[in-house]
């Protein structure tokens, strides 16, 4: 009894961290504080459970040596994967974390049901079955989203005849294995939509396109979320409950304003695919596109007042965000006035920009989102577009038969000057050709982004 309460305490001051480190990681400047915070939290609810796990076994030295043997693996595994993966890989890396916990709520449901076994408990059935239908949807989800965001599978929409129905019939059927599985308590029905389940979270991930991928992470983690919520009260374990609330609410909450930044409809993209009716016309003649050299940009920079850099993937893949804060130094030591347009979706993480920026030390304070610089580029005399591509494809905003119609922009192409910094004429995660690239105003200068802006830097 004095073992439980104490270790209640102890999951209630895991949750006060919890809590406290969510609070932390919604600022830059307070993100590492945030960061600690949850490792704290973390390090009290493993020390409690397994405290609590021991006093209750008939066999605790077994126990604790098969405890310490799992945590020195999953230790060995998460240290080797944390030490040896790339910013750019992270999305990848959590996708596939998301995976895990799919995975966990698969068996902790299927090995509770078989424990408890034949029970007329028609809650625990519930928690159990839902438990299994929302593991295995983020299990299958994940693994096509890690697939997907690793470009191991295309990213372009798979288009089943009649999806809609196929995803709607994997409910309905569903609904109808619950009250089967209510009445019977077989293991038949359990595992007919555990198999039903996987399909459903396999096909609602490969339905989404590439553009709406930053949507499907953030969806998947809300998911992994309720999914570890459920794993929660199938094992009656209080902190399960609230920490996979905290990650499913906030991950929605993420979803929905990753949604808004996209002008997507939360329902259409989570219901699989967007804009994917659309026959994307890269056929079409953009016309002749200019280059430039680093000298040439040198130049132009030499007689501008006002640039704005729009960052994206291309910098964080280059690491050329040192050289970028090099250059934004040397520039505003001349007096130039040197902002930064950041959009909500540049890279391939939210944040992502910032984090980079944040590392080779930009000041916060020039560091803008793309809603408070958008009016500003029809005064802006240069804009480099280093690395980043959907995010400034006018596209967007202008061709509604375009796969990303309707996805705010930044308006890079109404400045003076335009430097698309990129190695090649290739199309952006969305896979839609950019119109910018062909525009008077714009001029490419091609190469890795790094070496680029380090010739720039020479050249000044
Ligand atoms: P992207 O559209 O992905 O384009 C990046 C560009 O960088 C590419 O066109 C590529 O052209 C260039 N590039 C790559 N390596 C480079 C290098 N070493 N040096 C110079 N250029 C390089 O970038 P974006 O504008 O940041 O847009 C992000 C896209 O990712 C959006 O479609 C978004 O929906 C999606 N996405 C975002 C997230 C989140 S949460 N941010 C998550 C998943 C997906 P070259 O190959 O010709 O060099």
């Amino acid at each position: 009894m004095a073992t439980s309460n104490v270790v209640s305490a102890a999951y209630i001051v895991s949750a006060v961290f919890f809590v406290l480190s969510l609070a932390g990681l919604s600022k830059h400047e307070s993100a590492k504080e945030g960061n600690a915070f949850g490792v704290t939290g973390m390090v009290i609810a493993l020390g409690a459970t397994i405290w609590l796990t021991l006093s209750r076994s008939p066999h605790a030295l077994s126990t604790l040596l098969l405890i310490a043997l799992a945590m020195a693996i999953g230790a060995a595994i998460g240290l080797w994967r944390a030490r040896k993966v790339e910013m750019t890989q992270m999305p990848e890396l959590v996708a596939m974390l998301h995976s895990f916990v799919g995975l966990a709520a698969v068996l902790v449901g299927i090995n509770s049901h078989l424990v408890v076994g034949d029970t007329s408990d028609t809650i625990h059935s519930v928690e159990v079955f839902l438990g299994v239908f929302i593991g295995a949807v983020t299990l299958t989800g994940s693994i096509v989203a890690f697939l997907k965001l690793s470009a191991r599978i295309k990213s372009t929409p798979l288009m089943l005849p009649a999806r809609h129905w196929l995803n709607l019939a994997a409910l309905v059927v569903s609904a109808l294995l619950l009250g089967w599985f209510i009445q019977s308590h077989s293991i038949v029905p359990l595992l007919l939509m555990t198999a039903i389940a996987l399909a459903f979270g396999w096909h609602l991930v490969a339905s989404i396109g590439g553009g709406d991928m930053p949507v499907v992470v953030s969806m998947l983690n809300s998911y992994s979320g309720w999914a570890a919520a459920a794993a929660g009260f199938m094992l009656g374990n209080d902190l399960l409950i609230v920490t996979g609330a905290l990650v499913g609410a906030s991950g929605a909450i993420l979803s929905y304003i990753m949604c808004k930044a996209m002008n997507r409809s939360f329902v259409s993209v989570i219901a699989g695919g967007f804009g994917q009716t659309v026959v994307v016309g890269e056929d079409k003649d953009y016309g002749e596109h200019r280059e430039v050299t680093a000298e040439g940009v040198a130049e132009l920079l030499r007689d501008a007042s006002s640039v704005i850099i729009t960052p994206g993937y291309g910098m964080a893949v280059a690491q050329a965000q040192y050289p970028v804060a090099e250059l934004t130094k040397r520039l505003r030591d001349r007096g130039v006035d040197v902002r930064f347009g950041i959009h909500p979706v540049a890279g391939r993480l939210p944040g992502h920009m910032n984090v980079l920026l944040a590392e080779a030390k930009v000041p916060y304070d020039i560091v803008l989102e793309m809603d408070e610089v958008n009016d500003d580029f029809p005064s802006t005399d240069v804009v480099l577009v280093i690395g980043a591509n959907d995010t400034v494809n006018p596209a967007a905003a202008e061709d509604p038969t375009s796969p990303i119609a309707g996805m705010p922009v930044l308006q890079v192409w109404n400045a003076k000057d335009v430097i698309v910094f990129k190695r090649s004429m290739a199309t952006g995660y969305a896979g839609v050709q950019n119109p910018l690239f062909f525009r008077e105003n714009s001029q490419m200068l091609f190469g890795d982004a790094k070496d680029r802006v380090t010739d720039i830097l020479t050249a000044l």
